[in-house]
């Protein structure tokens, strides 16, 4: 509990912390379900759990590769590289206007189909036919094969067999997914749930000015989900940009900061408070007043319409934010100050991973509201560069398997059930193989 303050306030409630109470039976981590023993971080090293965590998670469920804004007209296309998968995906809006995913392969003799100066890498563009630069093959951009060279030389060449090959691609509020299995054991709606599912009523298509980062990163790409599924770090890890007085008030009364933890289906979502608990963190630094933003974004906020019925689905007073961790390695924030980012957490082996962060704002009206941004952006990544420095060393002190297992606290309860459903998963898929 707080200590009281001078002023008969607690210490949080002097600082503009709010209070917020927990759900019965005491605890966030028992009103989900979930266990409250320590957990093993086995799943974030070793090289079998990896990967099985390939086959059982991220070949079994649907995966968001961005948004239809990157695919503006009819011929846009953009490739996405799952290396850890060994998956080459080809997006491409048709000439129908129909967004459609393929493996990036020649049915010819497996060519790689679209890259620019190096294979390895990313592309993306536009074009009236999908062509082969060895052999020169070419395909309708709904997949169908439409010219060989030297066909008669071939031998009972039939047509049908030559298409691209397919993968499932369906789209939820513009946003693109694709499911690897040969036939998805849910539809996208269902795997996404009802309460999920109903952010789509959320402008996101009114934040266009789109910014994006990308790093390597050697650590699992869980440790990354798992610090943004937490504050009980901000006092010690964002000591510089959060405000003296929270520093003051210490790691107890962090948990204020998070009034709302759901799960649904694999997914969960942390909301936190707005007006009290985000002024609370607000460092004023004279910069910041200076391009009238900071770290948590812009200090104006645009008229993007109506924020839909999805967001804030607990009904928090004072919304603030809402983090929608998507399974396995998605996430959407929305923010009152209307803008949203997206996480994407790509494995590249067991204990390193590709961070790709895209945040979304409103189109500037004016300077002001231009130079605004850019100072969010600016503070935006040196807070992501904090949480990122710490995750190194996580990675290595795991490794080292001086302990078998962690204490959690009620505060960490979605990385708790981020870590309980992939090993649930990994489990199941083992048991299937019989392992
Ligand atoms: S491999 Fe593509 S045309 Fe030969
Ligand atoms: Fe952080």
């Amino acid at each position: 509990m707080s200590k009281p303050h001078l002023s008969g306030l607690t210490e949080a409630e002097a600082a503009g912390i709010q209070i917020f109470e927990k759900p019965a039976p005491g605890s966030w981590t028992e009103a989900l379900g979930l266990d409250t023993g320590a957990m093993s971080f086995e799943d974030s090293f070793d090289p079998e759990f990896y990967e099985d965590e390939k086959e059982a998670v991220f070949r079994r469920n649907w995966l968001n590769l961005g948004r239809i804004e990157q695919l503006p007209r009819r011929g846009t296309f953009f490739t996405k590289e799952l290396e850890f998968l060994g998956v080459s995906i080809l997006v491409v809006r048709d000439l129908e206007d129909r967004i459609r995913a393929f493996h990036n392969v020649c049915s010819h003799r497996g060519n790689k189909l679209m890259w620019d100066r190096d294979p390895s890498k990313e592309s993306r563009g536009n074009c009236r036919q999908i062509a082969c630069k060895y052999h020169g093959w070419r395909y309708r951009l709904d997949g169908e094969i439409d010219y060989v060279h030297n066909a008669p030389e071939f031998f009972d060449l039939d047509p049908a067999r030559l298409k691209l090959p397919p993968i499932h691609l369906e789209l939820w509020a513009g946003f693109i997914w694709i499911n690897l299995e040969q036939e998805p054991r849910q539809s996208l709606r269902e795997f996404l749930t009802p309460t999920v599912a109903k952010l789509e009523t959320y402008p996101f298509e009114k934040m266009t000015r789109v910014y994006t980062f990308q790093s390597e990163i050697n650590a699992n790409w869980k440790l990354f989900m798992d610090a943004f599924q937490e504050l009980y770090h901000v006092p010690y890890v964002h000591g510089k940009v959060t405000n003296a007085a929270l520093e003051q008030t210490g790691v107890d009364k962090v948990p204020q900061m998070i009034p709302f933890f759901g799960t649904y289906g694999k997914h969960r979502l942390m909301t936190s408070g707005g007006a009290n608990a985000n002024q609370a963190v607000r460092a004023r630094r004279p910069i910041d007043a200076l391009f009238q933003a900071n770290f948590i974004g812009t200090d104006y906020t645009p008229d993007v319409g109506p924020l839909g019925d999805g967001v804030n689905p607990a009904g928090i007073e004072n919304w603030g934010v809402d983090s929608w961790q998507f399974y396995p390695n998605f996430v959407i924030i929305t923010w009152k100050s209307n803008y949203w980012y997206t996480y994407h957490y790509w494995p590249t082996g067991p204990t390193s991973h590709r961070f790709e962060w895209t945040v979304a704002f409103a189109e500037p009206t004016n300077t002001r509201e231009r130079l605004a941004q850019e100072h969010a952006l600016v503070m935006m990544r040196e807070g992501i560069l904090q949480d990122a420095n710490t995750l190194e060393a996580t990675q290595m002190g795991i490794m080292s398997r001086a302990r078998n297992d962690y204490y959690l606290c009620d505060q960490e309860v979605a990385l708790r059930h981020l870590h309980t459903v992939i090993q649930d998963d990994v489990a199941a898929y083992r048991a299937e193989k019989g392992r």
